[in-house]
């Protein structure tokens, strides 16, 4: 059978995945330790993220992935651009600044790649997929029972780390996501008040 000839289940409820998208919560990075995921579990969580809404299949956006080394070597370009920013700063907070890929086994950046679309789809539109990207690359790496977070922080919007990334062009960092086993078990965090948020269209 051919991929197009391919049919999916019609949905049926699964109460495990309810339960699961009612409870998730991010896991912090700061307290984020090894194991992180194996390569094979880490191309699965990779091929799901890239599962997203994308319309006109432009596929708006990449990943590059850190891990081992890399993670401290790309910090070199972090701590360098503190430094910059900051001249006033003590030496150990560019230290600090320069280790925070190391507070995960596996930190992806998924950089949002627009490209100019005859056929009309706008970059605004791509730029959601590639946000939905991030969301889904938390979800997998949580359903493989990993934690998982979301985070820009300044060095995201930074210039000279962007570039050390490869941002180029209308590129831009959409996220740093963190992955690797929780040290702590997350807590409750407010959520919204969903009859201040939802109103039925009337004319
Ligand atoms: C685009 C984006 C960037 C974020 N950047 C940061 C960040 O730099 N620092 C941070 O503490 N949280 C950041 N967050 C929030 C966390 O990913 C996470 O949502 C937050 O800790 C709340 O946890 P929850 O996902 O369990 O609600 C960001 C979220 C988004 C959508």
């Amino acid at each position: 059978m051919t991929d197009s000839q391919k049919t999916f289940p019609l949905p049926s409820e699964n109460s495990e995945i309810i339960e699961f998208l009612k409870q998730r919560r991010s896991n912090l990075a700061k307290v984020m330790g090894e194991p992180g995921p194996s390569e094979d579990e880490l191309n699965q969580i990779l091929q799901i993220a890239a599962r997203v809404p994308d319309h006109r299949k432009l596929e708006p956006w990449r990943f590059v992935v850190f891990q081992g080394e890399a993670r401290s070597r790309f910090g070199r370009h972090i701590a360098s651009a503190f430094i910059r920013n900051n001249p006033e700063m003590p030496e150990d907070r560019a230290i600090f600044e320069g280790e925070r890929l190391l507070r995960a086994p596996v930190v992806i950046a998924v950089i949002s790649s627009p490209i100019e679309c005859p056929r009309g789809t706008p970059q605004w539109e791509q730029e959601l997929s590639a946000g939905a990207v991030c969301f889904n690359l938390c979800l997998a790496a949580q359903a493989h029972g990993f934690g998982a977070q979301w985070l820009t922080e300044w060095y995201g919007y930074d210039e000279a780390v962007n570039s050390a990334l490869g941002v180029n062009g209308n590129e831009r960092l959409a996220g740093y996501i963190y992955i690797g086993t929780p040290e702590v078990a997350a807590t409750p965090r407010g959520r919204p008040n969903m009859s201040a948020k939802i109103t039925q269209w009337t004319d």
